[in-house]
C-alpha cells in the first residue's frame, strides 16, 4: 500500500522522522542528566510508546485512566496519571496501582489527599501521589511559596497508605512565549521554582524523591536541569506546525500528516475542497497568536513538499483551501491527494482510530490508537 492507494482521509505517521525525534529526546535527556518520561497522550499507541522509551528508564505519563489500563496491559510498569485525581476515579486508580510496579497520581487538594488515603486504606492498597505544582501556567497546581505547597506534601508523606512521589509541574505557558528569550525565561522559571520548592521541602525533613517538569518547548530550550530528576514531554514525538512556529523544531521534523483527497475544485473562486474536515484534523488553531494566517493546517503534496497553502476553513468533513497561485491551482485536480500537516498533532491524532505507518514511500504497518476516558 502507498499514499495513492489507501482510503482518505487517513492519519499518516512518517516512521523515520518519528524515530529521529525519539532519538533526539533520548539523547537530550542524557545530556541534561534527567530521566525521560514521555507523555503518551500525544499518540496513545503502544508501538510508539515502546519506540520512545527504548534507551530510557521505561516510565510514561498518561492523561486518562483508559490509557493507564491500556499501557499497563501492554507491559508498561511505571505510569503517572497526569491529570489531578478526584474521588470518582479512586477505585479505578487503585485497581491500576495493584496491577503494576508503580502508579502515581497528582493532587493539589488537601481534602482529596485525605479521602484518597482513606480509600487506599479500605482497599488495603498503597498509591504514590505527587504534589501538582504551578510554576506560572495557572491551570492547576499550587504555587511554590504558598502554605499549601508545604502542607500537602506533609499530609501525603504522613498518610498511612500513600507515598509522597515528589513535585510535578507542566509549564504550559511556554506555548505563549513568542521569542527564544521569553521561552528560555519560562524554562528557567520552571526549573528554578521547582528546584527551590524541592530544597525547601527537604529542609523541612520531607523526602522528595522526584522533581518532575516538562513541556516540549521548554525541553528544546533549557540549558541545564540541575536538581531536576525527571523530564516529561509528549508532543516532540511528532512535533507539529505550532512547535515549528515556536522554534522547538523545524517543519521538516514534523512526522504527522493527514492524507486527504481533492473532492471539489472551483475555478472561479480558485478554491479547492478536500475530504479532511474538522473530524479528521481537529479545529485547533495552533500558533494563531504568532501566525494569524496559520489556518487549520499546512497543505503539502504527497512527497511532503510544502505547497504554501493552508486549510482556511473547516466544516465536519470538508476542508477549504484558497489557492492564490494559478500554477498550483491548475496542477491539483479532483481525486488528487495532498497531506495536511497538523497544527496540533496531539489533537489531530486523537481524531483517528489508527496510524498508517509510512516508511519511505510504502505504508508498512497500521497501529491502534487507544480512545476514551
Ligand atoms: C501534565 C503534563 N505534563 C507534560 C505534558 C507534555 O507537554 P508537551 O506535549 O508540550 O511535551 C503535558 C501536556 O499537556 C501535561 O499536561
Amino acid at each position: 500500500m502507498n499514499l495513492e492507494t489507501i482510503k482518505t482521509p487517513s492519519l499518516i505517521v512518517d516512521f523515520q522522522k518519528m524515530k529521529r525525534n525519539a532519538e533526539w529526546a533520548t539523547a537530550r535527556a542524557k545530556e541534561l542528566n534527567v530521566d525521560l518520561r514521555p507523555h503518551v497522550k500525544t499518540h496513545r499507541s503502544l508501538e510508539i510508546a515502546r519506540l520512545q522509551t527504548a534507551g530510557n528508564f521505561g516510565g510514561i505519563m498518561v492523561s486518562t485512566l483508559a490509557e493507564a489500563h491500556f499501557f499497563a496491559a501492554g507491559g508498561f510498569t511505571d505510569i503517572t496519571y497526569g491529570v489531578p485525581i478526584e474521588r470518582g476515579k479512586f477505585a479505578e486508580a487503585i485497581a491500576v496501582a495493584r496491577k503494576i510496579e508503580r502508579f502515581a497520581v497528582l493532587s493539589d487538594d488537601a481534602a482529596t489527599v485525605r479521602e484518597l488515603n482513606e480509600a487506599a486504606k479500605r482497599e488495603n492498597a498503597r498509591i504514590s501521589v505527587f504534589l501538582k505544582t504551578d510554576v506560572g501556567y495557572h491551570r492547576c497546581g499550587v504555587e511554590p511559596g504558598t502554605p499549601e505547597a508545604h502542607e500537602i506534601p506533609r499530609l501525603i508523606a504522613d498518610a498511612s497508605h500513600l507515598d509522597f512521589a515528589g513535585i510535578l509541574t507542566h509549564a504550559g505557558h511556554s506555548y505563549h512565549a513568542n521569542t527564544p528569550e521569553k521561552l528560555l525565561a519560562v524554562a528557567h522559571e520552571e526549573h528554578d521554582k521547582m528546584r527551590g520548592l524541592a530544597e525547601a521541602l527537604r529542609a523541612e525533613g520531607i523526602a522528595v524523591p522526584t522533581v518532575s517538569i516538562g513541556s516540549t518547548p521548554t525541553f528544546s530550550a533549557i540549558d541545564s536541569l540541575a536538581g531536576v530528576t525527571e523530564f516529561r514531554c509528549g508532543n516532540y514525538i511528532f512535533f507539529d506546525a505550532f512547535q515549528a512556529t515556536l522554534g522547538s523544531c523545524s517543519f521538516a521534523d514534523c512526522a504527522l500528516t493527514v492524507l486527504a483527497a481533492v473532492i471539489h475544485r472551483d475555478p472561479h473562486r480558485r478554491r479547492l475542497v478536500v475530504d479532511a474536515g474538522a473530524v479528521a484534523l481537529s479545529k485547533d488553531r495552533g500558533a494563531v497568536e504568532f501566525d494569524p494566517a496559520c489556518g487549520y493546517g499546512r497543505v503539502l503534496d504527497t512527497d511532503g513538499t510544502d505547497l504554501n497553502l493552508r486549510i482556511g476553513s473547516l466544516s465536519q468533513e470538508h476542508g477549504e483551501i484558497d489557492v492564490a497561485d494559478r500554477e498550483t491551482f491548475d496542477r491539483l485536480k479532483v481525486g488528487d491527494r495532498v497531506r495536511v500537516l497538523a497544527n496540533h498533532s496531539c489533537l489531530t491524532a486523537l481524531q483517528h482510530s489508527h496510524y498508517h505507518v509510512l516508511d519511505g514511500d510504502r505504508i508498512v504497518d497500521r497501529w491502534e490508537i487507544n480512545r476514551g476516558w
